[in-house]
């Protein structure tokens, strides 16, 4: 009997670990092409959100009050982040789109869910095994927490505001071609 079940078992083992290198090697486990299942993806971001220590998850972002704090970081947005998640920060940026995992688009709430604290963390330090670089050692916490504010901002940047953040990266790049200098 107990052979029989040890037997029985190892086969599921084998079962188990042919599955997974099958897995890997016809379901391209490595590859960035497909986005992450939704399982997959709840888990990830559950775990990064509990990796946050608790003082940085309650940290104020000083320009809260402000107004217009997010239009600085804007123009910041525009140079360092949109590449990845375009000026509106919803994710269709040239590569963004592209990352395993993707970037998320962030008018949801996903992102606005986040504390400010934790949405400073992770422009901070962050993500491991993401596209996600780690911004604190480019940017005073000044230009960080005004990030955030612009962050804050996403989900009712209206249309104006939007073709204003639009010229000012262009200009800044020298993409536009300046033709209308005398106007
Ligand atoms: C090279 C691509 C890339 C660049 C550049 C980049 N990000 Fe990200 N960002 C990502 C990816 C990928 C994720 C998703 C990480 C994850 O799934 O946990 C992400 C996640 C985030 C998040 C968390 C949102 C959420 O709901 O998970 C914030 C906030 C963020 N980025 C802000 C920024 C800011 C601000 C900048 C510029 C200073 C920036 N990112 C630049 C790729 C990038």
């Amino acid at each position: 009997m107990r052979f029989l079940r040890d037997a029985l078992l190892t086969l599921l083992l084998l079962l188990v670990a042919v599955l997974v290198v099958g897995y890997a090697l016809v379901g391209n486990l490595f590859s960035a092409a497909t986005a992450p299942g939704r399982l997959e993806s709840a888990v990830a971001v559950r775990v990064r959100n509990l990796s946050i220590p608790s003082e940085a998850r309650q940290a104020r972002n000083p320009f809260a009050g402000q107004k217009d704090a997010w239009r600085e970081g804007a123009d910041h947005f525009g140079d360092h982040c949109a590449v990845c998640h375009n000026n509106d920060g919803r994710g269709g940026g040239e590569i963004g789109p592209h990352l395993y995992p993707r970037v998320p688009d962030m008018t949801r709430p996903r992102t606005q869910d986040l504390t400010d604290g934790e949405i400073f963390y992770i422009i901070s330090n962050g993500v491991r095994w993401t596209g996600m670089p780690a911004w604190k050692d480019d940017h005073t916490p000044e230009e960080t927490w005004r990030l955030v504010s612009f962050i804050r901002h996403l989900p009712s940047l209206t249309p104006d505001e939007m073709e204003q953040i639009e010229k000012a990266s262009g200009e800044h790049h020298g993409e536009d071609s300046h033709a209308h200098h005398g106007k």
